[in-house]
């Protein structure tokens, strides 16, 4: 079957397009562009399908490179399913699933487990990241060839930072002779200690334990220190305040192989949200301050910040109702993300093009895989955009399982209404 998506403006960085194109989809592929109009003739059939796009974005479809499935372990958080239903209904039709589950994917029986259950199970594409260290311990390094041969793409401890740097040091060697990126969650446990958010003077007014952002900064500062020394790439997780994204910066203008990415609420909300214990704002990298948005919005701008991910961690209702100190970190983004990074486009620090950069062709260069781009020939995920839709966010509607965002009853602009992945068409109002 083919499918016409007529009359759309279309947003594809990879060939430099920015314009009202027709796009042609056969099976799940992209067959190519035609400007307005020159497509129809004798290439449809009466069984094939046209989308009106007129008055629509239409951008490849997007690569979340940081998402936690739950799965195996935690079903009552999220499944396969239920997750790759919500990046669905975000416009995200590729997701690298994280390795902190129940068993840790730290071994290629894991990461076959993950694969086969999203081929089965998943609606859009998953790609798993598999563990640095056995058990996410810190102490001994997973099976890097195993797993990367059984389908991981990149290697991380997110959720836990690998303090022993020599550990560090030997994962980055690794990462160069598999050529894949150390995904680092840069935090220095006995910076953070206890804490349970930002460390200022509203944790001293709250009463909770803070962490300080040199927590988040001298790990990040190591990290770069250690992919120079080890030639091996680097890539920063969750990047939450100006001092990790001055540093990154001096670390690409010297030459090391570092990425970083950040995440919708290190740029659209502040600490502040926490205020009442709203344990749906608790999430680790914990809420900043205004200056720490500005920086990132900078290092968005100036390309210090190469991709924006939801790092969407889904928790249980219950987990969330306990004091803010003991509940777990972690916000459901997946659903939010497209609509809260659009107001990036919006305040213009970044342009549409800018933006489908961030969220669909860099990660899928940073982790090697043919997504994110419309080119003829390439798997036809697409995503299309009504700019002017307006969204209440409402947690009911989430197809998450994970209800727990900070942006509940926000009002944003714009929103995707059709995501097509792998030529399977999903449309809602
Ligand atoms: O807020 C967070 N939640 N940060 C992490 O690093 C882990 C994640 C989770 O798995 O819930
Ligand atoms: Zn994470």
């Amino acid at each position: 079957m083919k499918i016409l998506v007529k009359n759309g403006h279309i947003i594809d960085p990879s060939q430099d397009i920015d314009g009202v194109f027709d796009l042609l989809i056969e099976g799940r592929i992209i067959r190519g562009m035609y400007p307005e109009g020159k497509a129809q003739k004798g290439l449809l059939t009466q069984k094939d399908r046209v989308i009106d796009a007129g008055g629509k974005h239409v951008m490849p479809g997007l690569v979340d490179m940081h998402v936690h499935l739950r799965e195996p372990g935690f079903e009552y958080k999220e499944t396969i399913n239920t997750g790759t239903h919500a990046a669905i209904k975000g416009g995200i039709t590729t997701v690298c699933a994280m390795p902190n589950t129940s068993p840790v994917n730290d071994n290629s029986g894991i990461t076959e487990f993950v694969i086969r259950k999203s081929q089965k199970e998943g609606m859009c594409s998953v790609f798993p990241v598999g563990a640095i260290t056995k058990g996410l311990k810190g102490k001994e390094l997973a099976e890097f060839g195993l797993m990367k041969e059984e389908g991981c793409i990149a290697f991380t401890d997110d959720g836990m930072p690998v303090m022993n740097p020599v550990i560090m040091r030997r994962a980055l060697e690794y990462s160069r002779a598999f050529d894949v990126p150390i995904i680092a969650h840069s935090e220095d446990l006995n910076l953070s200690g206890g804490g349970s958010m930002n460390e200022g003077l509203l944790s001293e007014i709250m009463g909770l334990e803070g962490i300080p952002r040199a927590a988040e900064e001298t790990m990040v500062f190591r990290d770069v220190a250690l992919a120079e020394l080890t030639g091996g790439r680097l890539h920063v997780a969750h990047v939450s305040t100006k001092g990790s994204v001055k540093i990154i910066r001096e670390a690409k203008a010297s030459g090391v192989k570092v990425t970083a990415e950040t995440c919708p609420h290190y740029f659209s909300i502040t600490e502040d949200a926490v205020m009442g214990y709203n344990t749906n704002a608790k999430v680790n990298p914990p809420l900043r301050t205004p200056a720490d948005i500005e920086a990132i919005k900078e290092g968005l701008r100036d390309g210090t910040i190469d991709v924006i991910v939801t790092d969407h961690a889904p928790h249980h209702y219950d987990e969330k109702l306990l004091e803010f100190d003991h509940a777990p970190p972690g916000i459901s983004g997946l659903e939010t993300s497209l609509s809260l990074s659009l107001s990036l486009v919006e305040e213009g620090v970044l342009t549409l093009e800018g933006l489908v950069e961030k969220m669909a062709l860099n990660p899928a260069q940073i982790l090697g895989l043919k997504r994110g781009t419309m080119k003829a020939g390439a798997r036809a995920d697409v995503t299309i955009v009504d700019l002017k839709k307006k969204f209440k966010v409402d947690p009911k509607d989430f197809v998450s399982k994970g209800k727990n965002t900070p942006f509940d009853g926000w009002l944003l602009m714009g929103a995707p209404v059709i995501t097509i992945c792998a030529g399977k068409v999903y449309e809602w109002d």
